[in-house]
């Protein structure tokens, strides 16, 4: 309930506008088409079901309203589309903080957009880009696990119930989500992710680990995961 929400918002006050539906395919490709037909900056859609949500990898992404908070926002930056790699990092680290804000502990990122506890995942962020007349135009989706998802999944989630008792209603974990997000976005549009990487590599539970990168084109590499570097690349040492 966006009237509900406002008042809980702090420093980010004014700087939103959120809009909730019932039901859409996506959160993304809905204020993608918004964006198009001129949204403004903070745009916020919210949504209690998608028939069609997201993941990164042309995966899907399915939850109900007590079972997750999906939502995405649009955001304006000055910045080429190419200095924009950084960005789910960023959102990322923005994410846990405001986590970590509600009592939250444990919470770890990993590269390059999934929030994990206990090395199983708790929220995706899925990050879409695009470039009109007014500059560049980011949608930035997250869904947040309330509780851990059910069913075959790639890789072992948990929910957000795991870490805090009782888990924040959605309107105070958005509000939250917001309010830190925005310092957070202003400081990377401003500078990029270079004075965020300290604290993106605080959050980062791969650090100094044995991994396996898995691609698309290449087989798989395997070295130490030294985190990421100052653009938001991911740091793999290798013989
Ligand atoms: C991932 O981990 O692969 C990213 C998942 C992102 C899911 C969110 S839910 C709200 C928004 N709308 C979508 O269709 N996807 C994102």
């Amino acid at each position: 309930d966006p009237a509900k929400l406002q008042p809980l918002l702090e420093t980010a006050r004014g700087r939103f506008d959120v809009d909730s539906i019932e039901e859409c395919d996506s959160t993304n490709t809905v204020l993608m088409r918004r964006g198009g037909e001129g949204a403004p900056s903070g745009s916020v859609l919210v949504a209690d079901f998608q028939n069609a949500g997201r993941g990164r990898r042309g995966r899907s992404w399915m939850a109900t309203p007590e079972s997750g908070l999906m939502f995405s926002l649009l955001w304006r930056f000055n910045r080429a589309l190419a200095d924009l790699c950084g960005l789910s990092l960023t959102v990322g680290v923005a994410v846990a903080e405001a986590l970590e804000g509600l009592g939250a502990r444990g919470v770890g990122v990993k590269w390059p957009n999934d929030l994990l506890f206990q090395d199983a995942k708790l929220a995706g962020i899925l990050v879409e880009l695009t470039s009109d007349a007014r500059g560049t135009l980011a949608i930035i989706g997250i869904g947040l696990n309330l509780k851990s998802p059910d069913g075959d999944l790639p890789q072992p989630a948990c929910g957000l119930d795991d870490l805090l008792h009782p888990v924040p209603d959605r309107h105070i974990l958005l509000a939250k989500i917001l309010d830190t997000l925005a310092p957070t976005l202003d400081r990377f549009d401003a500078e990029g992710f270079a004075p965020l990487q300290a604290r993106w590599q605080q959050y980062h539970v791969w650090q100094g680990r044995r991994v396996d990168i898995l691609g698309d084109c290449a087989g798989k590499i395997s070295g130490t995961c030294l985190g990421a570097d100052r653009d938001g690349a991911l740091l793999l040492s290798t013989p």
